[in-house]
């Protein structure tokens, strides 16, 4: 196989990665694109790096350090294949079954009962946008009278932030949009779909590093789905904690299908569909952590 010269000098398996080139590499992405690497689950993040590495043509890893040094776009390039950013609109779609009949009303009368007419989404590692613009799609439908829906959608990811602004999506991304769904609120465009720009605008898309910022904006419902499971287990135990800051009593918590609550924050939420990986913050006080695990002031609203 023509690949196999390169895979002899470059690492096949991601532990194989040399930890003095694994550190050099975190380095890069600290020192020019300030994303830290150290909370991420290490296996995890040098088989990625490996993946790279091979498929960036460089003829040893001594040479990719020296492109990854003076080339832009080798670490922008590098960072997209850090960040896996696969979705899908109505990923799951049960879950978005629950959040169109059940979530979304039942937070719409909450807003209300309280005299509020704003509530407010946040997708956190939205990636090309599938998922808030799946959001944006069920309120259209939904019409809720005399609140106002606003939709936060953030990413850790610059160059998926700017795709997601396109709207432009392949159609094995619109798999799960019901054909009349797709007929409504989809343009074709030569072999993409572009989503109308009413529903496009409808979203507001922010870089935000989960890890590292400084502020959880106030949300109504966060939805942070396959995000997590990247992290180690104290990086989401510090995150969890402050989606439960940001949240009011009976806001909703959305995860991955393959995450779940497990340590001390099981008692800042409510398991309310286990399947759908649905939650509802309780009234239990969340503790105070602020970005990278450090204590912080208290918030101040
Ligand atoms: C697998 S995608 C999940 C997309 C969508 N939530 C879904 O479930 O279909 C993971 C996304 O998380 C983003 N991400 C990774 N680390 C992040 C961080 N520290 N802060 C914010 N977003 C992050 C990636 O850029 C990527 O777009």
């Amino acid at each position: 196989m023509g690949s196999e010269s390169v895979d002899s000098v470059l690492p096949v398996l991601g532990d194989e990665l040399p930890d003095a080139v694994f550190e050099a590499i975190l380095e890069q992405l600290r020192a020019r694109r300030q994303f830290d690497l150290g909370a991420y689950k290490d296996r995890c993040i040098r088989r990625r790096i490996a993946k790279r590495l091979r498929s960036s043509g460089a003829a040893d890893v001594a040479a990719y350090l020296k492109r990854l040094a003076e080339d832009d776009g080798e670490l922008d390039a590098l960072l997209a294949t850090l960040s896996i950013h696969v979705s899908q609109f109505f990923r799951n779609p049960d879950t978005f079954l629950v959040l169109e009949r059940q979530i979304l009303p039942d937070l719409c009368r909450r807003a209300q009962a309280a005299g509020r007419s704003e509530l407010r989404l946040w997708s956190v590692g939205c990636a090309g946008g599938e998922e808030p613009y799946s959001l944006a799609l069920l309120v259209d439908e939904l019409q809720p009278v005399g609140v106002k829906i606003a939709i936060l959608a953030t990413d850790v990811s610059e160059p998926v932030l700017a795709s997601a602004r396109e709207g432009l999506f392949e159609p094995l991304r619109l798999a799960e949009v019901p054909p009349a769904v797709r007929a409504r609120y989809f343009t074709p465009e030569g072999e993409r779909y572009r989503l109308i720009e009413r529903v496009r605008a409808m979203v507001r898309f922010e870089r935000h590093n989960v890890m590292t910022a400084a502020e959880f904006p106030p949300a109504d419902l966060i939805l942070c789905r396959n995000v997590l499971i990247y992290f180690t287990r104290e990086e989401q135990a510090r995150i969890l904690a402050r989606f439960a800051a940001a949240l009011p009593e009976g806001g909703a918590l959305v995860l991955g299908r393959a995450e779940t609550l497990t340590g001390p924050e099981r008692q800042l939420f409510q398991t309310e569909f286990p399947v759908e990986r649905i939650y509802r913050r309780t009234s239990v006080a969340a503790p105070v952590v602020g970005a990278g695990g450090g204590e912080s002031s208290p918030r101040e609203d």
